[in-house]
């Protein structure tokens, strides 16, 4: 029986940091307002040269390295995001042609911040029913020019960033099980214009724009209560406890969501990894970042039960547990 595992991670951040301190010359905000509300005091913002497709392509050079492959023995490029900088062709495509993937497919995948975790489960399918193939799986976002500077309600929230990481076939470790979710009569909770329509007949006069729009504090109470349910559901489903994981890298959306979903499933915070303290959140990228950073940092060891989890726009959520 063919497990897909991941046999190399890799990440990318802009350079730019932008601090709580600099947040409060923009809008009516404070860095104790911020740090209080949310845990977050810095994140990345993309410049020159760090388009979504760049970072996306320097974390998955760094994926491949780490995994020991060269670009061309990809069969599959994968991208999350919901911030290309075009929408046609898709990110995965520009990432393709940065890293030379030659010989491999390319497609772009939206679920918000669940992307990540979509993208892992889809390329566990493809594994299943080819388990030569090679995929680099990415979760890549510039949210930075998506969200409305002047609306302190969101603009402290997000930065950007990519991850990456390498799937292929093992008979011994790798993905156990997912659970994948969505409700889309939740839309208007969170969510992200497209540009104005060309058609009159379609144009929505009430649209904001690009932006993203959010009413957070139904996010947070849906946010913690979906990946409590998403992770109990499969823990009871492979007949494990949540004693038995080593490491829970949640989606990092603030730290009091964080904190409430380790108060609700009883997990040792020793047994979270969290960074949006330095880089908000950046949506579909938070986990495969925050996957490479536990790596880099030796948090994860081979045979470690590792457990992910997500929540975003959609709304979309699931988890998923995996053996390193
Ligand atoms: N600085 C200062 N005051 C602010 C700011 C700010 N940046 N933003 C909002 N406020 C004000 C509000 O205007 C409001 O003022 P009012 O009482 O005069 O109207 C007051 O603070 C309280 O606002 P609330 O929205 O009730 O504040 P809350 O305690 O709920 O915190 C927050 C807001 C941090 C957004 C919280 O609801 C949250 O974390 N929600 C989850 C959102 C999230 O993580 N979204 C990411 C996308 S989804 C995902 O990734 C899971």
């Amino acid at each position: 029986m063919h497990k897909a595992y991941i046999s190399g991670t890799g990440s990318c951040l802009p350079e730019r940091v932008l601090t709580n301190n600099e947040l409060e010359q923009m809008v009516e905000t404070s860095d104790e307002w911020i740090t209080s509300r949310t845990g977050i005091q810095t994140r990345r913002i993309s410049g020159a040269g760090e388009q979504n497709y760049q970072l996306a392509a320097r974390a998955a050079e760094k994926a491949l390295a780490a995994a020991g492959l060269e670009a061309q023995e990809l069969d599959l490029v994968l991208v999350a995001t919901l911030s290309p900088h075009m929408i046609m062709p898709s990110c995965a495509c520009f990432v393709q042609a940065e890293i030379g993937a030659a010989n491999a497919f390319a497609f772009d995948l939206n679920a918000a911040c669940s992307g990540f975790l979509y993208g892992l489960d889809m390329a566990e399918k493809y594994i299943a029913s080819r388990p030569e193939m090679k995929i680099l799986v990415i979760g890549s976002e510039t949210l930075s020019c998506r969200v409305n500077w002047e609306d302190r309600n969101t603009c402290i929230l997000f930065g950007d960033g990519a991850g990456a990481c390498i799937v292929e076939s093992s008979s011994a470790r790798g993905i156990v099980d997912s659970t994948l979710h969505a409700d889309g009569n939740l839309w208007n909770l969170l969510y992200m214009d497209s540009p104005a329509s060309r058609n009159p007949d379609l144009l929505d006069k009430d649209r904001q724009g690009c932006y993203i729009q959010m009413s957070g504090r139904d996010v947070f109470k849906y946010a913690v209560r979906a990946m409590e349910d998403a992770v109990t559901r499969l823990l009871k489903r492979q007949n494990l406890a949540i004693n038995d994981v080593c490491l829970l890298i949640p989606h990092q959306a603030n730290v009091r969501i964080l904190g409430k979903l380790m108060e609700r499933l009883g997990i040792e915070q020793e047994k979270v990894f969290i960074n949006v303290n330095k880089y908000g959140n950046t949506s579909a990228a938070s986990i495969p970042i925050a996957l490479d950073e536990a790596c880099q940092e030796g948090r994860v060891q081979q045979g470690d039960l590792v457990l992910l989890c997500s929540f975003g726009g959609g709304f979309t959520w699931g988890s998923m547990l995996l053996y390193w």
